[in-house]
């Protein structure tokens, strides 16, 4: 086939020898529909299997491991084995179309809304409210994690990656990107411990090292066919202190050591550059794919909206690109390049297009309702 876009559509083959179709990958992207004892939704349900008949993974929303991880509502849980049969029916209706399913999980620590967790017990790497405010619109101070605490929340990733192989998922994404937990963890900011947890920048990497391990650990235990092990990171934050691009790059280096299936770097923009930390003006996805190489795929991610966008960027040498919004906006975008018809894809959402689309009603309140987020048609 003579497809200008051609490099899109190719196959890779992990190193476990496990194949997806292209290099689209649906960004993970939280959708507020569930239920709230943490299962999942038909609506939440019928949207994934609106966009997954294109791009070769696909990451669904981030899932709470642990009940005092819990971040939004409406959120699903991954965080007893009772969740295994909802876990089962997401995994199962993304799979029949086609797409290779990625479960995604987290902790939300200190950017957890009181209402939502037991007890309004909001916990952290140490005692520092954050600077944003969580979704309800709270900035509550949480409360410094005990050592045996940590351990707990530690083994409840490695259960969740359990409970996504008996559900059937071909792999779990560890979030440690956006200011969660596990960022909490290795964020100046955030984490003023001065036990084994933290102090040092080799003590902020504690945490995220050991969530790693003790999912590697269940996959090597319970998984009987490849099972894809990935981490997400944000690379900077605007805070000070606040991660900066050099300790971002030195956390790279201990990732690449792990093994891991692929690293997803959480951008807005994939061009954007670094804030402070190295003297380079490349953008942070160039900088980090030369300093990881070939050792292990990287996901990049940010504003991609058309074929272009996603071709320039793959041509960064970056082996797989993640649209968030854009799949939202147009879920036939992947279709539409196989079929030669790029130029009819939709960049902007349309208004009266909610049916169509296949959005739950939360979701698109949410995107309605804050000004900016989404490109809306006039
Ligand atoms: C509605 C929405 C929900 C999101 N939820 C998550 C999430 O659960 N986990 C996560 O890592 N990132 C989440 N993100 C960030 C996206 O994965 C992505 O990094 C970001 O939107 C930039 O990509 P885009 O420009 O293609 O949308 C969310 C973004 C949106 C728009």
């Amino acid at each position: 086939m003579n497809n200008t876009y051609q490099k899109l559509l190719e196959p890779y083959t992990f190193a476990e020898g496990f194949s997806v179709k292209n290099r689209i990958v649906m960004a993970p992207m939280t959708n507020f529909s569930s239920n709230p004892d943490g299962t999942v939704t038909d609506e939440e349900v019928n949207y994934y299997v609106r966009r997954s008949k294109g791009a070769g993974l696909v990451i669904t929303a981030c899932a709470y491991v642990t009940p005092s991880g819990k971040g939004f509502h409406g959120e699903f849980g991954s965080h007893s084995d009772d969740m295994i049969p909802s876990l089962r029916k997401l995994a199962s209706s993304i799979k029949k179309q086609g797409a290779k399913a990625i479960l995604q999980v987290f902790h939300g620590g200190r950017m957890c809304p009181p209402s939502l967790v037991p007890n309004g017990d909001v916990v952290s790497a140490s005692a520092v409210p954050p600077e944003q405010k969580t979704p309800t619109g709270e900035q509550p101070v949480p409360r410094e994690l005990t050592h045996s605490e940590i351990e707990e929340i530690i083994r409840d990733f490695g259960e969740s990656a359990r409970r996504a192989i008996e559900a059937g998922f071909d792999g779990i994404e560890i979030h440690g990107a956006n200011g969660y937990l596990i960022q909490q963890f290795f964020s100046p900011h955030s984490n003023q411990r001065d036990d084994q947890w933290g102090g040092s920048l080799e003590k902020r990497m504690a945490f995220p090292l050991a969530v790693i391990d003790a999912v590697t650990a269940a996959v090597q235990t319970h998984a009987k066919e490849p099972f894809l092990v990935g981490y997400r990171l944000s690379p900077e934050e605007p805070e000070t202190p606040g991660i900066t691009m050099d300790e971002t790059l030195g956390l790279m280096d201990e990732l690449v050591k792990k093994k891991l299936d692929y690293l997803h770097v959480s951008l807005m923009d994939f061009w954007s550059v670094p804030r402070r930390g190295v003297d380079d003006n490349r953008s942070r996805m160039e900088i980090i794919q030369e300093r990881v190489g070939d050792q292990v795929p990287v996901i990049g991610v940010g504003s991609i909206y058309t074929a272009e966008d996603a071709l320039k960027a793959l041509n960064t040498g970056v082996p797989f690109i993640a649209l968030g919004r854009e799949l939202i906006i147009d879920p036939d975008w992947v279709q539409k390049i196989e079929e030669g018809r790029a130029s009819e894809i939709e960049t902007k959402l349309r208004k009266d297009a909610q049916e169509e689309l296949v959005v739950p009603e939360p979701l698109w309140q949410a995107i309605m309702n804050t000004p900016g987020w989404f490109p809306i048609e006039n």
